[in-house]
């Protein structure tokens, strides 16, 4: 196990039946979220991964009341939060989002950035913490993240884009929060920084027992932090299990595209790979609407009519996890060269 649980109070993320409607207009909406559950336990990593558009940062906009909740439910410890305003949640939830250009105001120095959580904090409940014992903290947050104390000193634009994730991430951890959720946090960076950002983020999850939701387009950055992962296509889960198993043995077919288009470390793996697909290229799948049907149905080489008829719902999956795929135990034993759809049609579809 990664990380490790705190014995005092576990802290725990529920998510139940979570429908997420953005309204279009007057009339309409767009249904970002359609129905998912899911739960980062105390202590635990767990990695929401899905492609761009799938509702992963609306998930997480959710929980942090920053997205309107249509139905279901997100508790935590236990507490429901729903009804809650942005500025009522829990500060035991804190967030570390893409892009740290943007999330940093650049006419403010680091230190004053790092302050203004604790600030609001003494303003919400009237405990004023003394200036020099502020500066301490966020001297002390600083080290923690691998960065020297003078930062506090400093600008945004006097660090580079893995500092300043470094910034932010401090900027999460100054509240002693026990839930951090961290929206595509490592994306906008090169990937030997990539690989920086992560270690730290284990790291701080060791030390500090923190609960993990790890926000990622990305599977192979996902499988190297998360211990449960939930792979979510167009607002639906499509499958869950522990990490190391869904990424090496993936059971819904979405699952598999996802693993085969994960870029590689080795560049000559990831030419043969890019080499292969483009050999069977197929003409773009259009997107169907989602009525009742698969949302994957316009893209899988499984599909059958009733995956055209009749939603998937999440069940027990035959290696273990859980698939929303109605043809999961008719699948070929994963391989790489079979997820491609000429390959797969022309061997299991009926
Ligand atoms: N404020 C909004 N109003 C209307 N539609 C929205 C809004 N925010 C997101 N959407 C739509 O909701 C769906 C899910 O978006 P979301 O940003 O949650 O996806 P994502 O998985 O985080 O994607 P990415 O990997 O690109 O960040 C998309 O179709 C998106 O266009
Ligand atoms: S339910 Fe059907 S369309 Fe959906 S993933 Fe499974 S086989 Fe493919
Ligand atoms: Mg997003």
């Amino acid at each position: 196990m990664k990380g490790a649980a705190r014995a005092d109070e576990p802290a725990e993320l529920v998510v139940t039946d979570l429908v997420v409607d953005y309204p279009i207009g007057r009339r309409r909406h767009r249904r970002a979220v359609d129905g998912v559950s899911l739960g980062v336990p105390a202590g635990r990593a767990v990695g929401l991964v899905g492609e761009s558009g799938s509702g992963k940062s609306t998930l997480a906009k959710a929980v942090l009341g920053m997205a309107p909740v249509s139905a279901g439910q997100v508790t935590y410890g236990g507490k429901r939060l729903n009804d809650l305003g942005r500025g009522a949640r829990p500060q035991e939830i804190q967030v570390v989002f893409q892009d740290p250009y943007s999330s940093l105001d650049p006419t403010k120095t680091i230190g004053y950035t790092l302050q203004e959580p604790l600030r609001a904090q003494s303003a919400r409940t009237g405990r004023s913490l003394p200036a020099a014992a502020r500066e301490e903290l966020v001297r002390a947050m600083l080290t923690k993240v691998g960065l020297p104390a003078e930062a506090a000193d400093r600008y945004p634009a006097q660090f580079s884009g893995g500092q300043r994730q470094r910034v932010s991430i401090a900027r999460a951890l100054i509240l002693e929060p026990r839930l951090v959720i961290c929206d595509e946090a490592v994306s906008a960076l090169d990937l030997s920084i990539q690989a920086q950002i992560l270690n730290l983020l284990l790291e701080l999850q060791q030390d500090l027992g923190l609960s993990l939701l790890f926000i990622t387009h990305d599977l192979s950055v996902v499988n190297h932090i998360a211990e449960d992962l939930v792979v979510l296509f167009r607002g639906r889960v499509m499958e869950t299990g522990p990490a190391e198993r869904v990424h090496r043995q993936p059971q819904h077919p979405y699952t598999r595209q996802l693993v085969v288009s994960a870029p590689l470390q080795d560049l000559d793996r990831q030419r043969a790979r890019r080499e292969r697909r483009e050999a069977l290229a197929l003409p773009p799948a259009r997107q169907a609407p989602l009525g009742e049907s698969c949302p994957f149905a316009h893209r899988c080489a499984f599909a059958v009519d009733r995956c055209r008829s009749e939603r998937p719902l999440l069940r027990a999956a035959p290696l273990g996890g859980q698939v929303a795929c109605h043809r999961a135990e008719d699948l070929p034993p994963w391989s790489e060269d079979l997820t491609h759809p000429h390959e797969a049609t022309g061997s299991t579809a009926p």
